[in-house]
């Protein structure tokens, strides 16, 4: 388990084992590829990052990812795959969030892209995502390097 500070200086606890927090985690983060590019969203508070939220009542954590990324940037998923989970031990509560990663069948506009304004397709990411105000908080952390090299590691991504 990794243990470090988030960009509000948050208590995070990361792993890559089999549900190591929790077996029902109330959230979901997708890291989605889509044709050799980092597919996104733009969310209206907080700026760009891989699309995700919570569970809903009745819903899988698997489920929940793949409604996520389609509320927010249109995208159907070819494959998901579970990559690990995180807790973050805010001040006022604690979440458990499940990693996935998903390769991207294909996008379809929307209507409406709920709390986001929708897709953005990336060819890299940039090396200063923590300093880069166009980002979330939630790329700002060792949660998204580190689930990097995992996928890397896994050759899920090159
Ligand atoms: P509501 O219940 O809709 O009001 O949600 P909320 O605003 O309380 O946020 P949520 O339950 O999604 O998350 C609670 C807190 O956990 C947030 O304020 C963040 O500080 C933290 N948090 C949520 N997701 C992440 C994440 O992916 N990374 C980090 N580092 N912190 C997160």
């Amino acid at each position: 388990m990794y243990v470090f500070k988030d960009f509000y200086r948050n208590t995070v606890q990361l792993s890559f084992e089999k549900h190591p927090f929790s077996l029902t985690p109330k959230h979901v983060w997708v890291i989605c590829r889509y044709q050799n590019q980092w597919l996104l969203t733009n969310h209206q508070d907080r700026g760009y990052e891989f699309p995700g939220g919570k569970v809903e009542p009745l819903e899988n954590p698997e489920e929940a990812a793949s409604r996520e990324v389609k509320e927010e940037t249109g995208a159907t998923i070819k494959k998901l795959t579970y990559v690990g989970q995180y807790k973050v031990l805010g001040r006022e509560k604690v979440i458990v969030k499940n990693i996935y990663f998903a390769e991207i069948a294909k996008i379809e506009e929307q209507d409406t892209y709920y709390e986001t304004k929708g897709p953005i397709l990336l060819k890299r990411l940039p090396k200063d995502i923590a300093k880069n105000r166009q980002y979330s908080f939630i790329m700002k952390d060792s949660v998204l390097k580190m689930t990097l090299e995992k996928l890397k590691q896994d050759g899920l991504i090159e």
